[in-house]
C-alpha cells in the first residue's frame, strides 16, 4: 500500500457549528494525519474555479454560494491509500445514504450542506492541494 496525500475541506456548516475538532477527531481516529490545515474565507473566484467541473450542473450556483457563505478549513491529509480511505471516512455524498460512523452520517444536514469535501482521485488530489497550499506549508 502506498502513502498518499488527499485534499479535504471542512465546509461552512462545520465552522458555523463549532464542529472542526469533532470532524478532525473522526479523521485522526481513522488513521489519517492532518499534515496541513488553514481556516480561510473562500472567495467567489476560488470556489468557482474549484468546482468548475460542476459548472453545468443545476446546483453549481447554490454550491458556490454555500462554499463562500462562511469560513472553511482546507486540509491536506496523509496516510495509506489516503484518497480512498478519506472517501470511506466521509461517507456517501448524500448524508441520507451515508454509512453509520461516517462524517456525513454523523454531521451532515443535506446533499448541499454535506460537511466535507475529499478528492476523488490521486490526480485530482494533487491539483486541488496546489490550489490552496505551497509545498512548504505541508509538514509530513
Ligand atoms: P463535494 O464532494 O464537495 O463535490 C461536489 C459537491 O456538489 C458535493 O460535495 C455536494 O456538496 C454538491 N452537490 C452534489 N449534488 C448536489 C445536489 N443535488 N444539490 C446540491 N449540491 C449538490
Amino acid at each position: 500500500m502506498a502513502t498518499e496525500r488527499t485534499f479535504s475541506i471542512l465546509k461552512p456548516d462545520v465552522t458555523a457549528r463549532n464542529l472542526t475538532g469533532a470532524v478532525n477527531a473522526v479523521i485522526e481516529e481513522a488513521g489519517l494525519r492532518i499534515v496541513a490545515q488553514r481556516r480561510i474565507r473562500m472567495s467567489d473566484a476560488q470556489a468557482k474555479k474549484f468546482y468548475e467541473v460542476h459548472a453545468e450542473r443545476p446546483f453549481y450556483g447554490e454550491l458556490v454560494e454555500f462554499m463562500t457563505s462562511g469560513p472553511v478549513v482546507v486540509q491536506v491529509l496523509e496516510g495509506e491509500n489516503a484518497v480512498a480511505k478519506y472517501r470511506e471516512v466521509m461517507g456517501a455524498t448524500n448524508p441520507a445514504q451515508a454509512a453509520d460512523g461516517t462524517i456525513r452520517q454523523k454531521f451532515a444536514k443535506s446533499v448541499g450542506e454535506n460537511t466535507v469535501h475529499g478528492s476523488d482521485s490521486l490526480e485530482n488530489a494533487g491539483i486541488e492541494i496546489k490550489q490552496f497550499f505551497d509545498d512548504k506549508d505541508i509538514v509530513g
